[in-house]
């Protein structure tokens, strides 16, 4: 592993101007640089590189990043090799010497050397079973699209890892999920199964998925939960299909490994799957960062049907006006795997092109189930519609939608609206776009909530403030169970240990962290932000008064609950002298010029 330490300091040494002006032709506008996107074809230019940030942006596609990422992007290098570039560039040799830097970055990268350890080992035994390579030939996949996807096999055996790692009893194998621990004994995870190896984008392991050769049960297995691997966020293909994802501007969205494997096969490189949960709007929203259009293909039976309502769900709660997102109901029996090998890529590529617009599904999905030919079906699809309708940002499509639901259940969209008490909102200023689910439910807790993800953006855009902050902030991250807290106290923490760190190196400090691709979205999404420090100190000074003040008042409440004593009395009068002060000073910092 490359120390951080390293990569700060490289990341201070090159300016990205220089990096990606050796690839595009950028023109000055402003602070920040113009030029033509690399990664998709413009005529007018929206790719934006930001010297104060070091960082870059297409306002087309959406790619964004820091020097390494563009080099890895454009250049389609891995990691390691983007990072002995941009040294060479900058003329520094990269150490060798593998450091750990950080106990849970450490922590991190031995299991996931872990995982590279047994998905190796996996990889070997494949080549060694006749079994397995016969079952793989049985569904046609070649030895060649095995090998694009890392495919192995897990002998039948209780131990067979011991063959791997020099000792069985490494904690790791357990925090890994790849042995199970149980009555002071230790066997394997995986036991007589395929073996498919789950890759985040940077193509390291973060779990696995297994499947019997047989029709025995369970099926699959998957990894489970660890401080790698989170089921319900996690994308199968990520890796395998990133590039494929970014040429072709789509990415398809199917339901089993298998069904990925075959269609990568079958050319549609652009596939990825859930692991065998329903699609989230964090999938969604992960996968709208990527691309454009966003087409789900689902199996053709009851549970596909299901599993596209989620989807449907999922995509309404989180999608902009600006994106696409359209849903191709397989026939009947039929998943992409078994489409594919039975008719054909044009059969596959037909299915898509009939593939069901938002409203097509929304509305088809509502009258599948209700029947809207009399009065008492028309006023339950109404119903029926309610909570996906409110669980919209507000905006062009919710407001399409509703027009649309109006002409099938005979109302006019007006009325629809006043009985959703769906006024056209306004979302507040600056308010996370990723907020807009719960935008429709306001609960006493949302203000500081929306507040404290306000503060992280921007301490994800001025390292420098977060560092100043630090101090004030980490005295009010109590509460370490909730997430945006958690995050605040990371940004601060590696803040605070990269003092040079620019706005990309920060991410790239950040990028081992569970939540990168929420910190490296935000980041995207601020570039246009004003780089006005001062004004953005003033934002950060009021918002860790405004926390405290939120708390002074919970406090408080509470304290009302109880019985008065001269100790809740004395304890009152204490709070409220530090209320009163709160709001001078809250109010001296609006009054400043
Ligand atoms: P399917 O049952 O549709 O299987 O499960 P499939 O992908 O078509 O598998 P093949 O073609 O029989 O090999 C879809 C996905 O649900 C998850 C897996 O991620 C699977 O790919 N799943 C399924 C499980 O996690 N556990 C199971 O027991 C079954
Ligand atoms: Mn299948």
């Amino acid at each position: 592993m490359i120390p951080q330490a390293f990569i700060q300091d490289l990341l201070a040494r090159v300016d990205i101007v220089d990096v990606v002006g050796r690839a595009v032709t950028l023109k000055k506008a402003g602070r920040n640089y113009l030029g033509l996107c690399p990664f998709h074809g413009e005529k007018t230019p929206s790719f934006t590189v930001s010297p104060s940030k070091q960082f870059f942006h297409c306002f087309g596609c959406g790619a964004h990043g820091s020097a390494i990422s563009f080099l890895m992007d454009h250049r389609n290098l891995g990691y390691v090799e983007a990072v002995h570039e941009l040294a060479q560039m900058a003329g520094v040799a990269v150490p060798s010497e593998p450091v750990r830097d950080g106990r849970a970055a450490g922590m991190r990268q031995s299991l996931l050397e872990a995982n590279e350890v047994a998905c190796a080992f996996y990889r070997r035994e494949l080549k060694q079973s006749a079994p397995a390579i016969e079952y793989l030939k049985s569904r046609g996949v070649t030895g060649v699209t095995a090998a694009r996807f890392a495919l192995g096999f897990a002998p039948d055996q209780w131990q067979a890892l011991a063959g791997a790692f020099d000792s069985y009893q490494d904690a790791r194998l357990v925090e890994a999920g790849l042995v199970i621990e149980a009555e002071g004994k230790r066997y394997d995870r995986f036991r007589g199964r395929l073996m498919f190896p789950i890759r985040d984008r940077r193509s390291n392991v973060i779990g696995f998925g297994a499947r019997v050769l047989d029709d025995s049960q369970p099926k699959y297995l998957n990894s489970p939960e660890t401080p790698l691997f989170h089921k319900g966020q996690e994308l199968y293909g990520l890796f395998e299909g990133g590039e494929a994802v970014r040429k072709k501007s789509r990415v398809l969205v199917c339901e089993g490994y298998l069904d990925v494997i075959q269609l990568a096969q079958a050319g549609f490189e652009e596939s990825v799957a859930a692991l065998g949960t329903a699609i989230t709007p964090h999938h969604v929203s992960a996968l709208l960062k990527l691309t454009d259009t966003v087409v789900f293909a689902f199996d053709g039976d009851d549970a596909g049907r299901n599993a596209a309502r989620r989807a449907l769900q999922a995509t309404l709660a989180v999608i902009p006006d600006t994106k696409t997102v359209r849903f191709a109901l397989l026939p009947q029996g039929e998943d992409p795997d078994s489409l594919v090998r039975a008719f054909g890529a044009a059969a596959f590529e037909t299915q898509l092109s009939r593939a069901l617009s938002l409203s097509q599904w929304f509305l088809k999905s509502l009258c599948e189930q209700i029947d809207v030919s009399a009065p008492e079906g028309r006023a339950a699809a109404t119903a029926a519609a309610r909570p996906l309708l409110e669980s919209m940002p507000p905006g062009g499509l919710r407001m399409q939608l509703v027009r649309a639901l109006a002409e099938v259940v005979g109302a006019a969209a007006a009325d629809l609206e006043a009985l959703y008490g769906l006024a056209p909102a306004r979302r507040l200023p600056g308010a996370a776009a990723g907020a807009g689910a719960t935008a429709a439910r306001p609960s006493s807790a949302r203000p500081v909530e929306s507040l404290k993800a306000q503060l992280l953006r921007r301490l994800l855009a001025f390292p420098e403030l977060a560092r100043e902050f630090a101090p004030a902030l980490n005295a009010f991250l109590a509460d370490r169970s909730d997430q945006v807290d958690r995050q605040i106290a990371e940004v601060l923490a590696a803040a605070c240990a990269h003092p040079r760190a620019s706005c990309a190196a920060l991410l790239e400090a950040l990028a081992e962290s569970e939540f990168a691709q929420q910190y490296r979205t935000l980041r995207a999404r601020d570039l246009q932000l004003d780089d006005d420090v001062e004004a953005v100190r003033e934002e950060l000074r009021d918002g860790v008064l405004a926390i405290e003040e939120a708390r002074v008042r919970l406090e408080l409440s509470a304290l009302e609950q109880l019985e008065l004593s001269e100790q809740v009395r004395e304890r009152s009068r204490a709070l409220l002298r530090r209320l009163a002060d709160l709001k001078h000073q809250r109010g001296a910092g609006l009054a400043r010029p």
